[in-house]
């Protein structure tokens, strides 16, 4: 049987090697894809080795895929999860068991993000403070920041978003001597840096998303990170079931208490938990994309330089794009494009026009969050007018820049732009 599972594995692997090298059909084609996963025979031949072999729930790869990764990005410990939204929802649960947090304790976030930063605060009794953002950055406001903190404050939780840092250091100096804690949520950020520290590595807790569209990949899938074992042992019995702690595990086959005697200990359950964990299959990927994280971050930075410049000059006197700052190392998930307000277009004419010529286009995620129906009557305090996260709700959309985005592509897509919009 395991000669033949070699065979199998050595056969395949010759003719993904083959189909690679002459599968690349984005050359070909003139529109922009807003994301294309970063594979190539390597994480093929990785899923079909592991499948073959039997490695297809949590084992070994996941390991490998938490040391990989939190080592990267310059953290002791990672908890694999199947998306992002679960790493979010895991790590405030184990801050809310493990600092007690009390329900309607207040959690920082930007209004302007993805739904599933504030969702999960509201799942686990906790309570979302929208805070408006800078046009600059598209991150949270400083200034609004610390207008938002009341004695209810328990949490910040600053978003890396599209891949530009969050000013942590100024975060992390608001809460000093004060017990607030940071989480940074970096599912659009994977790699991105102040003065080379990456995100992700500021806050007590992070948590990144592996989804199909992000800088790297695992199809579906997220990742916890932390530096604090307590932590790292709470979202390992979160992520299962609420099984016993983990380290206590490892010694000891038995559990006794005063209601059950010998019992395994894979079948005790000490608190409320899920079930989010993620696949060997997509672990093996992880692994890989992991490798390549930092080269593709390059690639996408400079795609974006190209469109920025071609932007600025060519279509400024109705778009505007985000700005740079010194040290920080944007990872560009995607390009934000914010159109002036004496554009004569609105976005969804400019939007539809580009999508027409193969170019696709998406909204600023959330757009203003307390806006959002699923949202606007649930718990959750506004503060100030969130007039910018209103305006990029309304004016903002962005497009593709990952590292298969070529200069032809972008040339044509500023040309056809400078027609439609008469520049
Ligand atoms: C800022 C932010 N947080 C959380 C998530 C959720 O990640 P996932 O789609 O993996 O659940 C996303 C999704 O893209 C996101 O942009």
């Amino acid at each position: 049987m395991k000669i033949a599972k070699k065979t199998i594995i050595s056969d395949i692997n010759k003719n993904l090697v083959k189909y690679y090298k002459n599968y690349n059909t984005n050359l070909k084609y003139d529109g922009i894809t807003l994301s294309e996963p970063p594979y190539d025979d390597r994480e093929a031949k990785a899923i079909l080795k592991n499948f073959i072999n039997g490695n297809i729930s949590q084992g070994k790869n996941v390991k490998l895929f938490e040391k990989s990764f939190s080592k990267n990005i310059g953290c002791k410990y990672g908890i694999a999860t199947n998306s992002g939204s679960s790493a979010n929802l895991l790590a405030l649960t184990a801050l809310k068991n493990i600092y007690k947090l009390r329900d309607n304790d207040e959690v920082i976030i930007p209004a302007s993000t993805f739904a599933t930063v504030a969702m999960p605060i509201i799942q686990v009794g906790l309570k979302p403070v929208y805070v408006d953002i800078d046009l600059d950055t598209l991150n949270i406001s400083v200034e609004e920041l610390k207008k938002a903190i009341t004695k209810r404050t328990k949490v910040i939780m600053p978003v890396h978003t599209l891949g530009m840092p969050a000013d942590m250091n100024k975060i992390n100096k608001i809460v000093k001597n004060k017990k607030i804690l940071v989480f940074e949520d970096c599912c659009e950020a994977h790699g991105a840096s102040i003065k080379k520290k990456k995100v992700g590595s500021f806050g007590i807790v992070s948590a990144f998303s592996f989804f199909v569209a992000h800088n790297i990949t695992t199809g579906e899938g997220g990742m916890i990170l932390t530096n604090d074992r307590k932590i790292y042992n709470e979202c390992l019995s979160l992520r299962e079931f609420g099984r016993i702690n983990q380290d206590k595990l490892q010694s000891e086959r038995y559990y006794s208490d005063k209601k059950i005697k010998n019992y395994d200990k894979r079948y005790v359950f000490t608190k409320i938990g899920y079930n989010v964990r993620m696949t060997d299959l997509q672990a093996s990927v992880g692994v890989i994309q992991t490798k390549k994280m930092d080269k593709l971050n390059k690639i996408r930075a400079q795609n974006a330089k190209y469109l920025d410049n071609l932007i600025n000059k060519y279509l400024s006197k109705n778009f505007m794009t985000t700005k740079y700052i010194k040290n920080y190392f944007n990872s560009r998930y995607t390009f934000p494009i914010i159109i002036k307000k004496n554009c004569k277009y609105s976005r969804k004419s400019i939007c539809d026009f580009l999508e027409k010529n193969r170019i696709q286009t998406r909204p600023m995620m959330g757009g203003c969050l307390p806006d959002q129906p699923g949202l606007r009557y649930e718990k959750g305090r506004s503060v100030g007018s969130l007039k910018v996260s209103r305006l990029i709700k309304d004016y903002c959309f962005f497009v593709g820049i990952h590292p298969f985005v070529t200069k032809k592509q972008m040339v044509r897509m500023v040309k056809l732009l400078r027609k439609f919009l008469n520049e």
